[in-house]
């Protein structure tokens, strides 16, 4: 099953890496293709890459796992261990892992000689269903998360589900929460399968991929519709914040963030408010959020020193169904 983005196709299936091969031949004359993952996905997948890839010279740069890896530090090595291992600007670049390999390798791809093909193939279910797409990499600074980056289009990306099964189930629910996200904000079938069922299948993957192909392409920059991706993230950044990116993994914060934001929409007339129990309940059955949970007030010092927020007021994602959301503006004190 293909996806088609502007510039890049997305290649959806059960066993896609079979033809992972084929299609860089349709477009690579040259022999040697560097591959930047992280140590456990190296572990588990080397050899695999080797087979699948067989005509080629690979060339591995494997980094630590975990958000650290998204540092200048590591991107500058892994820079210049590419440099250093004769990689050319006419070569090729694989980001083989989650979200924070996607984002690493985007960036050098983006950055390096000014500018490298390269290809996502993501391993997690959050990067399969969110990361890999949208064109957004980048790193983080010591002052924030995602400051330094780039909007920079791989040739294409390849998500096959089979790779989520060496993934930790913690793992796993943290794509579950971006899932539901984008039921709620733009497909109700979507969200509906959760109410329902633990593991998801291609078909899912692709009505979530197409809910951030559909925003994405009205808003490529992140200029306008795209906001609406940000359902739940507000108050999920700051829950991060809060607890140093320690305690709370992404999908969960914003699993708070989304009750958070439900919460408040219903005090602005904008949610129904049968929403807030059922979300709740979903969340919960996935073992995304437990009580006690968060209160506004609680986290309000967080989103006033958020560096990407402009002033007191700043836009604000609300549903106003199952499926449909609105972009409204909110000032700090108004909550
Ligand atoms: N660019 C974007 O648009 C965008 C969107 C959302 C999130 N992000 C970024 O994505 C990052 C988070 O991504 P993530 O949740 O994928 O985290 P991650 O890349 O850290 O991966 C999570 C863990 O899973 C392991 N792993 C990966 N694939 C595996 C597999 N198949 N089997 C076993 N283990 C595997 C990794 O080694 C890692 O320990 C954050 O940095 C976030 O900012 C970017």
């Amino acid at each position: 099953m293909k996806l088609k983005m502007k510039t890049y196709d997305i290649y959806v299936g059960e066993y896609e890496i079979n033809q992972l091969e084929t299609y860089i031949k349709s477009f690579y004359q040259y022999k040697d293709i560097y591959i930047v993952t992280d140590e456990t996905v190296h572990h588990i997948y080397r050899d695999l890459m080797i087979e699948k890839l067989s005509q080629f010279n690979l060339h591995f740069c494997v980094v630590k796992p975990g958000e650290t890896s998204k540092s200048f530090k590591t991107y500058i090595e892994t820079t210049e261990n590419l440099i250093d291992l004769n990689m050319k600007r006419n070569h090729l670049l694989i980001a083989l892992g989650g979200g924070v390999i996607g984002d690493l390798t985007g960036f050098i791809a983006a950055t390096l000689y000014r500018g490298v093909n390269y290809i996502q193939i993501p391993t997690t279910l959050l990067a399969q269903v969110d990361s890999s797409i949208g064109s957004k990499v980048g790193i983080d600074l010591k002052s924030g998360k995602n400051l330094l980056g780039s909007f920079y289009d791989p040739k294409f990306v390849l998500i096959d589900p089979t790779f989520l099964k060496t993934l930790s189930d913690r793992e796993y629910r943290q794509g579950i929460a971006e899932m539901i996200k984008a039921g709620l904000i733009a497909n109700k079938e979507l969200y509906n399968f959760f109410k329902s069922h633990e593991k998801v299948t291609k078909n899912e993957i692709l009505l979530a991929l197409q809910v951030k192909r559909d925003v994405v392409l009205k808003d490529p920059f992140d200029l306008n519709e795209r906001l609406i991706l940000n359902f739940g993230h507000t108050f999920g950044h700051a829950i991060e914040k809060k607890f140093n990116y320690e305690t709370y993994k992404h999908g969960e914060a914003i699993s708070y963030g989304m009750l958070l934001a439900i919460k408040i929409g219903i005090a602005k007339k904008i949610t129904p408010a049968y929403m807030y129990e059922d979300v709740k309940s979903v969340l919960k059955k996935h073992h995304l959020i437990e009580e006690p949970y968060f209160k506004v007030k609680d986290l309000v010092e967080y989103i006033k020193t958020d560096k990407k927020h402009m002033a007191n007021t700043f836009h604000f994602i609300c549903l106003n169904d199952i499926g449909s959301s609105v972009i409204t503006n909110l000032k700090v004190g108004e909550f």
